[in-house]
């Protein structure tokens, strides 16, 4: 399945390959798909700023909505499904003959507020199962695979205490697999998480994929997210990660990648995420506001050579590489956890343009890659 992917969303029009690969999804065809998001915040990146669908439509051939699917934008309210911002970008994809993901049907964060408000469990399970089918349904034929869990773990490998843990029970990660594939039986399935570079918490991961497997439950990818930063996780680590992963059989997606290069205050112990606040706007936490520095951007440029020239080395396990955004200006990064920061994680910068990381990874000599 994998490999006609490839062929289908990379090769296609074959003109492309022939050419110059001036551009990442030519320069990586042989290998994997490269996939970028799209937002649709206030400023609308799909409506208004065109250039961003410029550098997408050039550069990658796999899309995932950053926001839109998610269920509080697709499911607000009980009764109520709005898809028009998911539609819009369905269609980006479709025009562009981009391989779509489906972000994400089951996931504690980004729900609206009823879901803790439904008491009875029979009643809680009937709206999931709804909600998977509905938004499923919605995008079938459009939509190539569904992040259907997203983050179910905690850093040490048990269940992270969800309202879907706590209404449904440990077999929800099943149940909403099944009804992803009751609903569409040919779209691809995958589960997603974090630090999954983490012993434990890929432990957990694996549990989960053999437990399905086990049960006759379809899995199709795991999806290791890829927030990383300059430094961690190791290239041993990763390449740990993506090699222990792989062997349960299941494909390896590199499913949000970027490179965050400012401070992390997660590494302040005891400190609790609501604390941030207090560090708005003080330049220890927020350093490049003017600009990011010349050694600070070869650092970027080099590690993000080595995370690349590794994803080559692994493709016979890895199916799609995506950036979990497409310029620094838009960039979750600058808003979290600390708002209005200045970060640099991605390939092109706060006007648009090509990073010196983009041409490293266009300069990669493949044959040197063993
Ligand atoms: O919806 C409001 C909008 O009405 C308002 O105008 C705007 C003003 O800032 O805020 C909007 O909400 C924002 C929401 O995205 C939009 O859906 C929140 O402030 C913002 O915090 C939220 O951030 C998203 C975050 O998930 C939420 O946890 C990021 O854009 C998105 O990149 C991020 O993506 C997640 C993946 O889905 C899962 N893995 C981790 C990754 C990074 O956190």
């Amino acid at each position: 399945m994998r490999n006609l992917y490839i062929l289908l969303f990379s090769c296609l029009p074959i003109l492309a390959c022939s050419q110059g690969k001036d551009n990442l999804k030519d320069k990586f065809s042989d290998y994997f798909l490269i996939g970028a998001t799209i937002n649709q915040e206030d400023y609308q990146i799909i409506d208004k700023d065109k250039k961003v669908l410029k550098i997408v439509s050039e550069n990658f051939n796999s899309l995932t909505p950053e926001n839109s699917m998610k269920w509080m934008h697709s499911h607000p309210e009980y009764s109520k499904f709005t898809f028009s911002n998911a539609q819009k970008i369905t269609d980006f994809a479709k025009d562009n003959n981009m391989y779509l993901l489906g972000h994400t049907l089951v996931w504690h964060n980004q729900v609206p507020e009823y879901i803790s408000e439904i008491a009875d469990k029979g009643k809680f399970n009937l709206h999931l199962k709804n909600h998977i089918y509905q938004l499923v349904t919605r995008f079938k034929g459009k939509v190539n695979m569904w992040d259907v869990v997203n983050e179910a773990l905690n850093d040490d490998g048990t269940l992270r205490e969800t309202v879907f843990l706590k209404m449904i029970g440990d077999d929800y990660i099943e149940k909403a697999f099944q009804f992803a594939n009751d609903s569409d039986p040919n779209v691809e399935l995958a589960y997603n998480d974090y630090n999954l570079y983490k012993p434990k918490k890929r432990a957990g991961a694996i549990r989960i994929i053999n437990s399905l497997k086990e049960k006759g439950i379809r899995i199709d990818a795991v999806g290791v997210q890829a927030h990383w930063d300059l430094h961690f996780p190791s290239i041993q680590q990763i390449e740990k990660t993506i090699i222990e992963l792989a062997a349960t059989g299941v494909d390896v997606m590199i499913t949000e990648l970027d490179i965050t290069v400012i401070p992390n205050p997660y590494e302040l112990a005891g400190i609790a995420r609501e604390e941030f606040k207090k560090f708005e706007g003080d330049k220890k936490w927020d350093p490049y506001q003017a600009g990011i520095p010349d050694n600070i951007q070869k650092k970027l440029t080099k590690r993000y050579k080595e995370i690349f020239e590794l994803f080559v080395k692994h493709h016979d396990k890895i199916s799609r590489v995506t950036f979990w955004g497409t310029t620094d200006k838009y960039t979750w990064r600058n808003d979290n956890p600390i708002k209005n920061r200045a970060d640099y994680p991605l390939l092109f910068d706060r006007k648009y343009n090509k990073k010196p990381a983009f041409f490293e990874l266009l300069n990669i000599d493949f044959s040197k890659i063993k």
